[in-house]
């Protein structure tokens, strides 16, 4: 007998990057419909895939082998991700394996994936067994209180998971660890609407036997004790910091224990005697008990819990990349300014905290004054911080911390509930103690989302300046978006929309714009009008919230779903958008208003508000037409479309001259915003892009634009057939310029344009940021592609600009790695561009003679001449790694 063996045959097909929910094997999720995302790696050029098959289940060895008990997609004819979840309805406290498997062009099948999994948490508010807690201090109160109970666990532990929820911000211990490395959870969200829980996996730290659980709380946004002038410390929410916990520890035989938060806790006063999100954090050593998160603690003077009411009946899971201390940051520097004065120099600007170690005499007091800048005299200067802070006394200093020694071994002391913008720390000693530079670390701290993008280029100012955009967008990034991290961490709209490609090109923002758009769900009225910040306590509903702001409800879904090729958020939105533009739509019937800012902070030229605050309610209406398609909601695209007509008509015949070409007065703000947000008639595009190029020439080919203008003046410039004079202007190093700042030092990206401005003078704002965006644009020609988006197919218009030798822009976008690179070699230009697997790219490129990889255009096989005309083209390449030599 012959027995014929066949070998199934496996492609080098092999995928990368699954996540779920945009996060690497997340715990605690609600989402009865995670997504599903992974990429392929490259195996030849063109690679790409025709079919998947995604199964979920409850065991691992099933789905490594392809079997889900709880979802089997069969094989899916697609090449598209985010994949949805639409298996069997998923089960709280659940750890669900997944694994995919993907067929190339050539019919072949990658391997299953090793499996990955995601776990529930609560999913429904019905499953929480634990009680809000707080102890019986009112708010004023200023130390933050502890929180224990001693239980014993009787069996041997599988597994165990902390689901917390606070109001406020809390730390975790258990049996004297601190749980987990992140900073300031939960997110700030708005209180008395949702609250955020985070779920822990404590297996390691539980015991057979007697354990200890420990809760410090802290007031966060939640509890403002300090005064501004945005009337935190009146939100209607404010309370004493509370919480839930339920700690649910499964054994290995199967049965499960929950160990909730109840009226059998006890709680203490704790050594952090004061803390404020926005000032500062006072500790007193001497009140440390030492042991008092171990079991066995003798918690003689504590006091019993007071059970209270939960702040918002919608708890949900806080399925976003954590807050942490991300980089540790050595000083460069120290100074002694007087006998009992230090200063330290970080030698860069940050959002963070700073973390002290010292041996002192008993009772020693120790100011930490954090300041982003030096006075003429040496010693800090915070006038360009403090200005909005109305404090009631002296005993709340700005952004200065203040450590009490208590004599016994070295002491250690890092605020744990809050933090500050700064670059330099001067550091007083009531009595004399030894200090060095090692004494104070400190670390910048933020969402701590993946990095997704990178430029470099010859130019060392260039990539100073994207460097120093992306320090500034991190420091004002905290699950949601802030203007700076010192004056006033508000989450100002307009600051947030402005900054999203720079973010979006940089960083995998998606889970903290998610949550961002959450937030401003819940802070909508019903009307449609949307505060100027966001979350806010009430303050922004009467000044700031026009569209050039509050546009973020739909600017940032849309940028959102061009990045990802996720239509969730947009869905999510849709009616929130719909009643925004509606609003506007009955409050202004003509189609012009003048509702907003303005271009906030200009050099000099100021463009009316009317102007800009239509320019984005015709951009919020646009995408509203769009995202109406692209549901398939026929009315609403048609009245929406409408509507942009109306708008654009009404704009076109109050600002345009059709004979000149010229808006309003030709600002460089107005000829730009009107080309970037697609207002000009067609027939008028090379005009308009015209008088701004002279207007711009006339300036210097320097920027005399505000925030608004900041958005789009090189873009304009650079996709209206002006790259050149973009570059010249983005390149300035003289006033003014964001080569300025740099030439002048900054690391961070500044508020205003003269360097001795009298306000708006925070060194550390992230609104000017859109040039890194641009970099990626306007140079390397990066773009995703409206109709394919999540850079399925990717535009490339790299333009070559003179006066720069070398420049390469990466992003790592869903489907993989994109690179545009370019040098120059003598006369050739040598460009190279990376397609990642599964996608496609249009290549716009001009030249008399061009080789790809070593050979004629013409004769290379595997890329598609879409278009040609006198040496231009537009070109499909297919996923690979091509290298051009044009002439
Ligand atoms: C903030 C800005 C914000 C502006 C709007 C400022 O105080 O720092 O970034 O957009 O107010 O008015």
């Amino acid at each position: 007998m012959i027995v014929v063996i066949s070998f199934q045959s496996f492609s080098q097909v092999t995928v990368k990057n699954l996540k779920c929910e945009y996060l690497e094997n997340p715990i605690g999720i609600d989402e009865p419909h995670p997504r599903f995302t992974w990429q392929m790696e490259l195996e030849k050029p063109g690679s790409h895939q025709t079919a998947y098959e995604l199964v979920v289940g409850t065991t691992e060895t099933g789905v490594a082998l392809g079997r889900g008990d709880m979802w089997e997609s069969g094989e899916v004819n697609s090449s598209v991700i985010p994949v949805l979840y639409k298996g069997k309805e998923l089960e709280p406290f659940t750890r669900y394996f997944w694994s995919v498997r993907v067929k190339d062009e050539e019919q072949q099948w990658s391997a299953w994936s090793e499996p990955l999994f995601f776990e529930t948490g609560m999913i429904c508010q019905h499953n929480w067994k634990g009680k809000w807690i707080t102890d019986t201090y009112d708010f004023n109160i200023k130390p933050a209180p502890y929180f224990r109970k001693e239980f014993d666990a009787g069996k041997t532990i599988k597994s165990a998971r902390a689901y917390i929820a606070a109001a406020g911000l809390y730390e975790l211990s258990i049996n004297g660890e601190k749980i987990g490395d992140h900073c300031l959870d939960p997110m700030y969200t708005r209180f008395d609407r949702r609250n955020l829980y985070v779920t822990h996996d404590v297996t390691e730290n539980l015991k057979q036997g007697q354990n200890a659980v420990g809760v410090l709380l802290g007031n966060g946004w939640y509890n403002h004790q300090s005064t501004a002038v945005w009337y935190f410390d009146k939100a209607p929410w404010r309370a004493r910091p509370k919480f839930c916990m339920d700690l649910r520890i499964t054994y290995t035989d199967g049965t499960t224990e929950t160990i909730s938060t109840g009226s059998d806790w006890k709680t203490a006063l704790s050594p952090v005697i004061f803390n404020s999100i926005y000032t500062a954090e006072h500790y007193d050593a001497r009140l440390e008990q030492p042991g008092w998160d171990e079991p066995g603690f003798k918690a003689e003077n504590w006091r019993n819990i007071m059970l209270t009411g939960s702040p918002s009946q919608n708890i949900t899971a806080q399925a976003l990349h954590p807050v942490r201390n991300v980089t540790e940051i050595k000083a460069v520097d120290i100074k002694q300014l007087d006998e009992n004065t230090w200063l330290y120099n970080f030698g860069r600007n940050m959002s963070g905290v700073t973390s002290m170690k010292v041996k002192g005499s008993e009772g020693i007091t120790l100011r930490l004054k954090h300041a982003e800048r030096l006075g003429a005299d040496g010693w800090v200067d915070m006038s360009n911080i403090d200005v909005h802070y109305r404090p009631t006394d002296d005993s709340d200093p700005f952004q200065t911390d203040i450590f009490i020694l208590n004599g016994k071994k070295e002491n250690e002391f890092m605020p744990r509930f809050n933090y500050k913008g700064f670059q330099y720390v001067e550091v007083t000693s009531d009595k004399p103690v030894d200090l060095t530079k090692e004494s104070l670390t400190a670390y910048f701290m933020h969402s701590d989302v993946p990095q997704t993008g990178s430029v470099n280029s010859s130019n060392q100012t260039l990539n100073k300046t994207w460097a120093a955009a992306n320090a500034s967008y991190l420091s004002n990034l905290f699950g949601y978006p802030t203007d700076c991290p010192q004056r006033e961490k508000n989450g100002w709209t307009g600051d947030g929309h402005i900054a999203i490609e720079t973010g979006l090109y940089n960083y995998d923002g998606i889970t903290v714009y998610e949550k961002w758009l959450a937030d401003h769900r819940d802070e909508q009225q019903p009307d449609g009008v949307l505060p100027a910040i966001i979350p806010t306590s009430g303050w922004g509903y009467h000044w700031a919230n026009g569209p050039d702001w509050t546009s973020t409800i739909a600017i940032i879904p849309w940028n959102i779903y061009l990045f990802y090729g996720d239509t969730r958020i947009l869905e999510q939105n849709y009616d929130n958008i719909k009643r925004y533009v509606d609003y506007i739509d009955r409050n202004y019937p003509s189609g012009i208003t003048d509702w907003g800012l303005g271009d906030w902070v200009p050099v000099k030229s100021v463009t009316p508000k009317e102007f800009t605050s239509t320019a984005y309610y015709y951009t919020d209406a646009l995408i509203l037409a769009k995202t109406a398609k692209i549901f398939g909601k026929q009315d609403d695209f048609e009245k929406y479309l409408a509507l942009t007509e109306k708008i654009k008509k009404a704009f076109n015949n109050k600002f345009l001259n059709r004979e000149t070409g010229i808006y309003g007065t030709g600002l460089q703000t107005e000829q730009s915003a009107a080309l970037h947000w697609g207002l000009v008639p067609d027939e008028l595009k090379e005009k308009v892009a015209e008088n701004l190029a002279k207007r711009v020439e006339a300036d210097n080919k320097h920027i005399d634009v505000g925030l608004l203008g900041t958005k789009t003046i090189l873009n304009a410039l650079s996709e209206n057939g002006y790259p050149q004079l973009a570059w010249e202007v983005a390149s300035q190093e003289t006033f003014p310029s964001w080569g300025w700042w740099i030439v002048n030092g900054a690391t961070t990206f500044y508020e205003n344009w003269p360097l001795d401005a009298g306000r708006d003078i925070s060194l550390n704002h992230i609104m000017f940021g859109e040039i890194n965006a641009w970099y990626y644009k306007g140079l390397g020609g990066i773009f995703p592609d409206e109709s394919q988006p999540g850079f399925k197919n990717i535009k490339l218009k790299p333009n070559f600009v003179n006066g720069l030798e070398q420049f390469e822009a990466s992003h790592n976008g869903p489907y993989g790695k994109i690179v545009s690179s370019w040098s120059r070699k003598g006369k050739t230009v040598e460009y190279k561009a990376n397609v990642p697997p599964n996608s496609n790219a249009s290549l716009w490129i001009e030249g008399k003679k061009i080789k790809v990889n070593g050979e004629d255009l013409n004769k290379n096989t595997a890329i598609k001449i879409a278009e040609s005309d006198n040496n231009k083209y537009r070109l499909i390449l297919p996923a690979g790694e091509y290298r051009f030599e044009i002439k």
